[in-house]
């Protein structure tokens, strides 16, 4: 647990931070998060973290309080707890009223809430694991980071059964991603990613491995892969702020290439280690 959390203007210890029962927050899953990955301190790829954001709030409708406001939180945040490693969870709702009603009465206060916790983080070649395939149950606003989450829940707990990770989630025949991450397929030398619509998160991490792809001249394309052409993949893997480049070795039955980490992945896992020394020691 940290030391010190915020909460609508004040830093609390974790116990006594409080939020009223009417906030919509609680009622109606009315609001949107955000993680930020912290290396030796420094938040790594803030202003992209920090402009979705400001998506996620401007499609809710709620006013963001701006740039500046969240560099103070963040930096007081870590420095509060000492933070060094760590993930940075930010959750913003609409705010409290006085009676619950679906239709939200008039501007409200937004509940801003952060948070810190420690994050283990990888600096070798992570062990490939499994994931399942599902049917991506959930809404067709995936785009915007909310905090209704309970699609991607009921997902994991039934990957979890399967003893897999992560579900791997598909609609109409087409990998989406997974159910707090995002999917890289590798056939033939090139790389198949979801494209970013609203069936998918627009992954900060994804968007950084595509960058750090086209810099290694892998081919790129943002193009889901389709369910049937699963069992002759070369290699996948998953990315996400807290998973950083997490190579898969297994679709329920489907051995994917050796099982193990292909030389595709671990050239970007390599290149993703690199890119986060190199940035926080900026
Ligand atoms: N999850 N897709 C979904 C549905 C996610 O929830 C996440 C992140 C991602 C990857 O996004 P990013 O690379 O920006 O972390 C993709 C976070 C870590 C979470 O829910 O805690």
């Amino acid at each position: 647990m940290p030391e010190s959390v915020y909460l609508n203007g004040e830093w609390l210890a974790p116990e006594a931070a409080k939020v009223s029962v009417f906030d919509r927050g609680f009622l109606f899953a009315d609001g949107i998060y955000e993680v930020v990955p912290v290396y030796h301190g420094q938040p790594f790829l803030l202003e992209d973290h920090l402009a979705r954001l400001e998506r996620s709030l401007a499609a809710l409708e709620i006013a963001n309080p701006g740039q500046a406001f969240w560099l103070d939180l963040i930096q007081q945040l870590l420095t509060r707890n000492h933070s060094q490693d760590a993930l940075v969870y930010i959750q913003v709702t609409r705010g409290a009223e006085a009676k619950r009603s679906h239709l939200p009465q008039g501007p409200l206060q937004p509940t801003i809430f952060a948070s810190v916790s420690a994050m283990p983080v990888h600096w070798d070649v992570p062990t490939p694991v499994k994931v399942t395939l599902l049917d991506d149950i959930r809404w067709l606003r995936c785009d915007i980071k909310s905090i209704s989450l309970l699609g991607n829940i009921m997902l994991k707990q039934q990957a979890q059964a399967c003893g897999a990770l992560e579900p791997l989630l598909h609609r109409n025949g087409l990998v989406t991603e997974g159910a707090s991450s995002n999917y890289f397929a590798v056939k033939d030398g090139a790389i198949y990613t979801a494209p970013t619509d609203h069936l998918i998160l627009p992954g900060i991490t994804r968007m950084w491995v595509l960058k750090l792809a086209k810099e290694l001249a892998i081919p790129v394309h943002e193009q889901a892969f389709s369910v049937a052409d699963l069992a002759q993949l070369d290699e996948l893997f998953l990315t996400s702020s807290s998973r950083e480049v997490q190579p898969i070795g297994q679709i329920d039955d489907i051995i994917i290439g050796q099982g193990g980490c292909g030389p595709i992945t671990e050239q970007l896992v390599h290149a993703f280690h690199t890119s986060k020394r190199e940035l926080s020691a900026q």
